[in-house]
């Protein structure tokens, strides 16, 4: 048994997440998360709402709102949306806590002790229409490199290269479209990250259980060469800088730090809430001199959260000089495209969490994002292929064989779990099937692999609608009940194994199919023991019930209308 930490990227606090963002931080880790917690381990995971920045004072100004009322109100939506998906966070908390406010401070005191931290004047954009700093990406203009027109200023997206808003041509504001912009000097903290470098190539070098797209994104950048960060920003909603007695520090009192550097702080602040609201102990999980190289902690995000949790991050911990755990497997995941395209929020394309839901269960997209999981490459999410999983997978592959079963013993055994007959060729193949594919089950979920995972649950689903074929207790029943007592017997079992198994992705379904068949909690852990005696693990004589309607298969008519509302593959971008 190991303790386990597990943290998704934190997100944003602008919005309800599309299910894209779902699909690559949030959902894997509580897949995982609850795979691990029946597996026996001591499962922490922490996730929180990201709520510092430009996007969210502008958000909050389109809404109308106060930005800490506006947050407050975002933060419970996305803790709603969560809930609503069945994320089981042992915490969801918010950057914006004072928990991260403190520790924030406290990172930026003592980097700066260990000379990690200058002030430096640069220039920066300013729009006098606005009347504030422009943050680089809301910088627009030319590029200098391709003189591709809608350049940001962090990034020209048709080129890729990395800008400084002050090389535009032609810059405008992106808040408010307009030219009146200047450069403005402007005072800030720069974190020393090239002094850290030939530590961090180190320890990424040294890295295990990493994708290659995290690693290569890590070492890209060290490669580049490192360079030092600004870590404060001339905004007033954020943490504020302090100095050394807490007070305000001279020059900063309208600046606040980076929300790029509070943000992973607070997977460590959020820890120390959960231990606030739990009674638990954080150190465990953070500081290496309090056991914390006992924990194994596991990191889910997208790929663009990869230098930030691999250098920046990674920077702050090492350089403070003091304990704190770093990752230890990083798990990064490409983009869920809508159609091949963007999911966009303006352009009416794509499926935010809220709609989601009043689409179709949790359980449905759960078990479809997971099987198409973006891990080599994007995926793109089609009505169609959202379709096939639940109506072949779900429904029919799933859904039909714990019906028919439950069903038949209803009608011909009573509905309980019948004794009698002996194990035949049929038992001794389902057998041999799950003594191969239950522990190769665990070793995909063990190494994060989540579309082998949902490959081989589907397999294992597959391999008992083949037993019911072979073994065919309907046919034996009329000349030998028995005979097929043990068909029906061992089919029973197959679909509680089927709901134990199924418990990570689709925990509602799961959970209906092992109350209709009596399993109680106490017996739903992935012991797996004695896997030849999974088919015959529930007691005899017990009576069960034929669950309610698993899944609602997709019409057509659904598809064709979704379509209309979504967007789908007519509007491609
Ligand atoms: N909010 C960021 C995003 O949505 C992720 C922040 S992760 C953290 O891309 F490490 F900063 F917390
Ligand atoms: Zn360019």
């Amino acid at each position: 048994m190991a303790r386990i930490l597990i943290t998704s990227a934190l997100p944003y606090i602008n919005g309800v997440k599309h299910m894209g963002n779902l699909a690559g931080s949030m959902l894997p880790a509580d897949v995982y998360a609850r795979a691990m917690r029946l597996l026996g381990h001591d499962v922490l995971y922490i996730c929180a709402t990201d709520e510092h920045g430009t996007p969210a004072e502008l958000a909050a100004q389109q809404a109308g709102m106060d930005v800490a009322a506006y947050c407050d109100a975002m933060h419970d939506a996305q803790a709603g949306a969560g809930a609503q998906f069945d994320l089981s966070y042992d915490y969801f908390g918010r950057s914006s806590a004072p928990s991260n406010h403190a520790l924030t401070q406290h990172f930026a005191h003592v980097l700066e002790a260990q000379d990690l931290i200058y002030e430096k004047v640069s220039k920066q954009v300013y729009s006098n229409a606005d009347g504030r700093f422009l943050p680089d990406r809301y910088v627009e203009g030319t590029c200098p490199n391709c003189e591709f027109d809608g350049a940001r200023g962090d990034q020209c997206d048709n080129c890729g290269k990395l800008l400084d808003p002050v090389d535009l041509i032609n810059p405008y504001s992106a808040v408010s479209g307009s030219k009146d912009v200047e450069i403005r000097e402007t005072n800030h903290l720069y974190l020393r990250q090239s002094a850290l470098s030939d530590r961090l190539r180190d320890w990424v070098d040294a890295s295990e259980g990493w994708p290659p797209l995290a690693t290569s994104i890590a070492k890209k950048w060290l490669d580049e060469g490192l360079r030092d960060r600004a870590i404060t920003r001339d905004l007033s909603w954020g943490v504020p800088v302090t100095d050394a007695n807490g007070k305000p520090r001279a020059g900063f009192e309208d600046k606040v730090f980076y929300v790029w550097f509070d943000a992973p702080i607070a997977y460590i602040a959020a820890t120390q809430d959960w231990a606030v609201k739990t009674g638990g102990d954080w150190e465990p999980y953070w500081k290496t001199d309090a056991g914390a190289n006992d924990t194994q902690y596991v990191q889910f995000m997208g790929k663009d959260n990869v230098a930030f949790h691999t250098l920046s991050f990674p920077t702050t911990l090492i350089g403070s000089g003091e304990p704190w755990k770093l990752v230890d497997s990083l798990k990064a995941f490409n983009w869920v495209t809508w159609y091949g395209g963007k999911f966009s929020t303006s352009q009416k394309r794509g499926v935010f969490m809220d709609q989601a839901i009043d689409i179709a269960p949790s359980d449905n997209w759960r078990w479809h994002l997971m099987a198409n999981a973006p891990e080599g490459d994007d995926a793109a999410f089609t009505w169609e292929e959202f379709a096939v999983s639940v109506n072949s997978d779900l429904a029919n592959v799933l859904g039909n064989f714990v019906n028919r079963i439950t069903k038949y013993t209803a009608s011909k055994f009573d509905g309980r779990i019948p004794a009698g007959g002996v194990n035949t060729e049929h038992e001794a193949w389902i057998i041999a099937e799950l003594e191969t594919r239950i522990p190769a089950l665990i070793a995909h979920y063990e190494a994060r692999e989540f579309r082998k995972a949902m490959e081989q649950t589907r397999a294992i689903w597959a391999a008992g609608n083949e037993y019911l074929t072979r073994a065919a207790p309907w046919s034996l029943y009329k000349t030998d009940v028995d005979a097929a007592a043990v068909g029906v017997r061992a089919g029973l079992n197959l679909a509680a194994l089927f709901g134990i198994i199924a418990q990570p992705i689709i925990p509602n379904a799961a959970d209906k199919i092992l109350s209709a068949l009596g399993v109680p909690q106490s017996n739903r852990s992935w012991d797996f023991g004695d896997i030849a005696g999974l088919i015959n693990a529930l007691p005899e004589g017990t009576a069960i019930k034929a669950p309610d309607v698993l899944f609602t298969k997709i019409e057509e008519s659904d598809i064709a209308e979704w379509t209309a509302q979504y967007g789908g593959g007519q509007d491609k971008a």
